[in-house]
This record gives structure tokens, sequence and C-alpha cells, in this order.
């Protein structure tokens, strides 16, 4: 009996997840051949006699082709073999992970700079705008041309149906969503509908260099929002009479851009004289600090006395998320008090590491450019402080913006 099984796949070998489901197969093989061969036997027996050489090797050649034809039938092995002869023909090419790695990153961060600099032309033109625009005490709504979002309906004729937004759209204008405890006819909202209304050539002009943006917004301190392109207001969860409750200033884009990002280095007295409640206080005030910081805000907490060191694993900047300022939070408590303050060595540690920070950035955007801040906590004289700070910021090596806080917990507790 001539049957080839191919070699026992190699297990550190690609193909052995085609040769798993061939086992399957195998077994339905041998369930096959148990069948054939009781078959035999009961057939043995219905003759009554033992069958005679002829018969048997006439049994063996049927049961040879049978075997045959169901093991390719079942375990696809002449398939099988096809494949691996293509396969020794075809050839195995050596990829740069890293390198294919490198080329999304930059592809990716090609792609966002593109976003980014359509958003900043849209700021910039924003500002024009604003500084441009005269405030009319005497506004009507018949003076201001706007399309309510809610405004629009199901199937609106205004509104066109596009594969990439997945819903109807008008892109010759952007749209306005207004909370619904705003009065929309207040001058504020007026007024501010009027000067917006000029950003709609901006947000055309955006999306026909990078057919990639989706929706552009323009969200409003006075409530408003501006949404292109235009299209109809869903309100979510989609129940019926459901309230609209969005209001764009609760969003999560609009607070963290409307309160700006900051790198922020916070530098924690942890001296003799701190001992006790002053400690207490001190940690507690940090600790809230901490938690009014956002993802796009980047921190780091330095004691220090006579000499400064990174209270925890972090040895930069990181971001302010919830992970991080847990961590800082947790090694808050283990901060313990001992020796002279020595001002001057916290401050160094400080400007070194917004040095560091800024030439050692993981990525582009990490940080934010312009915003430094060193909040200070300490019982000593605020006098002090301020000498150190000029003497390190004179150089202005940090950055133009550099800002310090300090913050006197001896005032605080007397
Ligand atoms: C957008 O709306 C205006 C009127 O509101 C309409 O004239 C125009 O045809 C619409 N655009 C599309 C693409 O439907
Ligand atoms: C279009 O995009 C290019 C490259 O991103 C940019 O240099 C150019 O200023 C943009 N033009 C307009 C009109 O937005
Ligand atoms: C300050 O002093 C104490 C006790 O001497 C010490 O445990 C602590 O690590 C010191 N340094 C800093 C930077 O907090
Ligand atoms: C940036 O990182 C490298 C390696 O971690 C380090 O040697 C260098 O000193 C860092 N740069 C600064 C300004 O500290």
């Amino acid at each position: 009996m001539v049957t080839r099984i191919p070699a026992a796949p190699n297990p550190s070998h690609p193909q052995v997840a085609v040769m798993a489901t061939s086992g399957v197969h195998l077994r339905l093989v041998a369930t096959a051949i148990l069948c054939f061969l009781l078959a035999i036997f009961v057939q043995i027996n219905a003759y009554g006699a033992f069958p005679t050489r002829e018969v048997i090797s006439k049994w063996a050649e049927l049961f040879q082709e049978r075997l045959l034809v169901d093991l390719d039938k079942f375990t696809g092995i002449k398939n099988l073999e096809k494949t691996y002869d293509d396969l020794r023909k075809a050839k195995l090419h050596k990829i740069d992970g890293h390198a294919l790695v490198e080329k999304m990153s930059n592809d990716i961060t090609q792609d966002l700079k593109k976003k980014l600099d359509a958003l900043e032309r849209l700021v910039t033109e924003a500002e024009k705008k604003v500084i441009g625009y005269k405030y009319d005490p005497s506004i009507k709504k018949s003076d201001v041309n706007f399309v309510k979002l809610k405004d629009f309906e199901d199937n609106d004729r205004r509104l066109v149906y596009s594969e990439k937004y997945k819903k109807g759209v008008n892109f010759s204008y952007s749209g306005v969503h207004i909370p619904v405890e705003i009065w929309d006819e207040s001058l504020e909202i007026l007024n501010g509908l009027k000067w917006t209304s000029q950003l709609d050539e901006f947000f055309i002009e955006n999306i026909k260099n990078d057919s990639d943006l989706m929706w552009q917004y323009f969200g409003s301190q006075s409530g408003f929002m501006r949404s292109y392109p235009a299209s109809q207001w869903i309100i979510i969860p989609r129940k019926p009479n459901f309230p609209d409750l969005y209001d764009v200033r609760l969003r999560n884009w609009y607070v963290h851009a409307s309160t700006s990002p900051k790198d922020m280095l916070i530098l924690m007295d942890s001296s003799g004289s701190m001992h006790g409640q002053t400690m207490e206080i001190m940690k507690i005030a940090v600790k809230t600090l901490l938690t009014t910081l956002g993802e796009n805000d980047f921190v780091n907490i330095i004691s220090f006395n006579s000499t400064a060191k990174w209270i925890s694993c972090f040895d930069t900047l990181v971001q302010a998320n919830r992970r991080n300022k847990q961590i800082l939070s947790k090694a808050i408590d283990y901060i313990e008090d001992g020796n002279m303050a020595k001002l001057s060595v916290g401050l160094e540690f400080a400007f070194k590491a917004f040095a560091q920070f800024k030439e050692n950035r993981s990525e582009p955007y990490a940080g934010s450019e312009c915003n430094q801040v060193i909040m200070l906590f300490s019982d000593g004289g605020t006098e002090e402080a301020w000498e150190v700070l000029e003497k390190y910021n004179s150089d202005k090596t940090v950055s133009n913006f550099f800002k310090a806080y300090c913050f006197n917990l001896n005032m605080l507790i007397s």
C-alpha cells in the first residue's frame, strides 16, 4: 500500500496551522478505515469459509484504492502536496519590523501634522475675525444667517448622503447647535453667530486641502457650537423624547482646549522644619493640585532638603493621565522630612529636568511649548525663593514664558 504521508510538521513552522486542521481529517480517515474493516469482517462471516488468496489480494487492491480516494477526500493531501511544491518555489523575505513601524509612525505623524496645520489655520483666522468684528448691541435675529442642526429633518432635501460621513451632509456651510437652556436670540449668541459665520470659508478650504479630514467644530464660550459640514443633529441616547443635554462647553475637547496645556514641576520642601502638620497640609495641597491637571498636561514631583530627588520612579515629566497621577499621589505619602532646606538645590534640579525634558522629548508633540510652571511648596521665606529663581531663570534657558508659583505654608497655617 503506497500512501504518502507528509513529513511531521515542524512545530516552529508556520504550516502548523494547516497541519492541525488536517489532523482532524486524519481522525476521520481512521474512522472510515475502521468502518471499512468492519464491513470486510461482516462479509467474511457471510461467506462462512476463509476466502482464497486471490480474493484477499483483490480486497487489498480495492482497499488501497478506496483508502487513497478517501485519504485525499478528507485530508486534501493532493492539494497539500501541491502547496508544498509551490512553497518550494516561493521565496522567504526578511521583514525589518523596526523600519516598518518607523514608517507607520512617520506616516501617522505626517497625517496628524496636516490636521494640526488645518486647525492652526482655523484658530489664526478665527482670532483675526473676532478682532475685526464690531459688537452690535442692537443686533436682531434677521441680521444673522445661520442654520440650526436641529432644524434638519429626516431625509432633509438640503442634505446629501455621504459614504464618508455615513449620513446626509451639506458641504456649503456649517450648522449651529445651541443648548436648550440658552435663548438663541440673546445678543451674545447672535453676535457670536455673526462673526463665526465667517469661519465657513476656512472649513471649506481645509476640507478641500485634506480630503481625510472629517468633522470640524467651533465651540463658543457662550455655549453655541458650529459643526462643519452641516448635518442633522442626533440626540444621544436615541430614545423618544429624550432631552438634548449637549453643551459643547462640557465636552472633553472643549475643556482641554480652553485650559491651556502646561508642563508642571512641583517642588516639595522635605526639610526638618516641615515636620508634622505642615507636611500633612502640603501633601494634601499637592494631591489636590494633581487632580486639576488633565491629559494635555505633563507633570512630575521633586522633593528637596539638602539634596533633591524625584519622589517616584518617574525621572522626567509624564503625562498627567489618571494612572500617572495615581502613582504620584501614592508616592507623596512616602515623603519623609529631615535636614536643612536648600532651595537652590531643588530649583537647579527642576531647571535641569525641564531642559532635559525639552531635549529628550519622546515625540514632537509631547509637552507644552510655552507653559512651563514650577510650583514650590515650602515654609521658607519667599524672598529667598525669588532670588534663586532670578538667578536660574536669568539666562531664560527654560522658556521665556516660564512661570513660578510659591506657596508659603507658614502663612497657610498661622
Ligand atoms: C446645501 O443647502 C443649500 C440650501 O440650504 C442648497 O441650495 C444646496 O443645494 C445644498 N447642497 C447640496 C450639496 O445639497
Ligand atoms: C494646503 O496644505 C498644504 C500642505 O499641507 C499647505 O502648505 C497649504 O498652506 C494648505 N493650503 C490651504 C489653502 O489651506
Ligand atoms: C530629606 O531628609 C530625609 C531624612 O534625612 C530623607 O529621608 C529624605 O530622603 C531627604 N531627601 C529628600 C530629597 O527628600
Ligand atoms: C538625553 O538623553 C540621553 C540618554 O538618555 C542623555 O545622555 C542626555 O544627557 C539627555 N539630555 C539631557 C539634556 O539631559
